[in-house]
């Protein structure tokens, strides 16, 4: 997201005020990020067809150490930084607490997507490939994540998918990744693979 689309978005805010208002129960401490939040993110956290991530069904401690990581700087992004550093550790948590309850479908994908790109990332996802171990090997049985360590990858949106394949690749390129890592693993990756990957999760799951 390039600075203007970000404006846009922040003037976005109030435009949203009115469907945060039927979600029941926002606990009243974090409401207000929220509505921050939900202008990039999308309704209740669902991502959007432009990249930004999906919150929504995440596991709350992924996110909330996320936030911690972009707040210490040790996760890189020019729009999430500024907006963790605003953030309290208490008020991580309960954001973090708040999107991961949430159920809501995925966005559109903005484009068809080809049957034969996603049935190639059908099978990269369920069963790998030589230079290549199975997404759900660690990510667990249909991307729904596992734990803290293993982020739910069912449903991001297609070029978050790639963005963040990309920015793991980058990280490969500095130093020896460690064996294990999403680091490690995307450095194996062709460009060909995270593209059939990207758009097979993309439209995967949801509420
Ligand atoms: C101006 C747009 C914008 C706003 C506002 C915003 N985000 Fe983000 N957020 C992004 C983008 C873009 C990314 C992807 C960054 C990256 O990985 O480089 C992101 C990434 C994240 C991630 C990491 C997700 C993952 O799966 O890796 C979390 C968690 C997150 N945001 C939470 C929040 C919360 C909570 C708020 C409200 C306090 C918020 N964001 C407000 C644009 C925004
Ligand atoms: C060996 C275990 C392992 C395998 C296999 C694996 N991953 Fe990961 N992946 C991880 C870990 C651990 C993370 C969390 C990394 C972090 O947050 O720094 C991760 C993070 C990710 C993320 C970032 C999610 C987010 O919300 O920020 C994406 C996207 C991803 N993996 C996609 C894939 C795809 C696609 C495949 C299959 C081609 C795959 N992974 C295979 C371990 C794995």
């Amino acid at each position: 997201m390039d600075r203007s689309a970000v404006a846009i978005a922040l003037a976005g805010v109030t435009m949203l005020l009115a469907p945060l208002a039927a979600c029941a129960h926002t606990s009243a401490a974090v409401q207000s990020e929220v509505t921050i939040c939900i202008t990039c993110h999308g309704v209740r956290g669902r991502g959007t067809p432009a990249g930004v991530p999906r919150l929504a069904g995440q596991n709350a401690d992924y996110m909330a150490h996320a936030l911690s990581m972009f707040k210490a700087g040790t996760r890189k992004s020019p729009i999430m930084q500024p907006i963790a550093a605003g953030l309290s550790d208490a008020q991580m948590r309960a954001l973090a607490g708040y999107f991961a309850r949430q159920k809501v479908s995925i966005p559109g994908t903005g484009a068809a997507l080809s049957p034969l790109l996603q049935s190639a990332g059908k099978q990269l996802a369920e069963a790998g490939a030589t230079n290549l171990a199975a997404c759900f090997s660690c990510h667990a049985a249909h991307g729904a994540g596992s734990g803290a360590r293993y982020p739910r990858i069912a449903g991001e949106p297609r070029q978050f998918v790639i963005d963040r394949i990309h920015e793991f690749q980058a990280r490969a390129r500095n130093a020896v990744p460690q064996p294990g890592t999403m680091t490690a693993i995307a450095a194996t990756m062709d460009e060909s693979q995270i593209q059939a990957a990207a758009a097979y999760l993309s439209q995967l799951g949801g509420a």
